[in-house]
């Protein structure tokens, strides 16, 4: 099932989410919606926050940037209860989007490197490190557990040049091919 997509201004993008419990509740279903959405949307990764629920699983599929970067690790995955415990590295500079911030792309510095602890769809544990674009879409869909999204990386200076692009995320003015949540004017 396609679900809409919360975009920025709704305050559950705001929210710190909350862990899940792995061992006694089937996550397919909605790991399942969640790729069925982000694919339809045209995106490489996707939050639970991103579809209105406050809780610590995001999706990724590095696929799409085949095309564009022959030399990407292909990885498809959920991640439930993920914990970011160490990045390292270079500092790398990428241009993000995000399904919340439509029509937006912006240059994000982040570390090259992670090691991240959490558990799959069939709530197997694991524990890996992650460089590159994969790397990247994690740190992204990652910060939407933490309530963040990725201007808040970006310099005040940028920030004010974007305001009134927000501001048109924010009151739904901002065209998109997918259904959203946006919050009342
Ligand atoms: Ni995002």
């Amino acid at each position: 099932m396609i679900l809409p997509i919360y975009v920025y201004g709704e305050p559950v993008l705001r929210k710190l989410a909350h862990e899940v419990d792995v061992e006694n509740t089937d996550w397919k279903p909605l790991v399942a919606d969640m790729f069925e959405t982000m694919y339809h949307a045209g995106g490489v990764g996707l939050a639970a926050p991103q579809i209105g629920k406050d809780i610590r699983l995001f999706v990724i599929d590095s696929e799409p940037f085949k095309e564009s970067f022959p030399d990407v690790r292909i990885f498809k995955g959920a991640f439930i209860n993920p914990v970011i415990t160490e990045e390292w590295g270079e500092d790398f500079v990428f241009g993000e989007g995000c399904l919340s911030l439509p029509n937006l792309n912006e240059d994000v510095v982040r570390k090259s490197n992670i090691h991240i602890e959490y558990y799959d769809v069939d709530g197997q544990f694991h524990e890996e490190d992650f460089d590159g674009l994969v790397a990247r879409v994690i740190q992204h869909e990652y910060d939407h557990l933490e309530g963040k999204v990725f201007v808040d990386h970006l310099s005040g200076i940028k920030k004010m040049v974007l305001k009134r692009a927000l501001n048109d995320i924010a009151t739904g003015k901002s065209r998109t091919s997918y259904k959203t949540v946006h919050p009342k004017k």
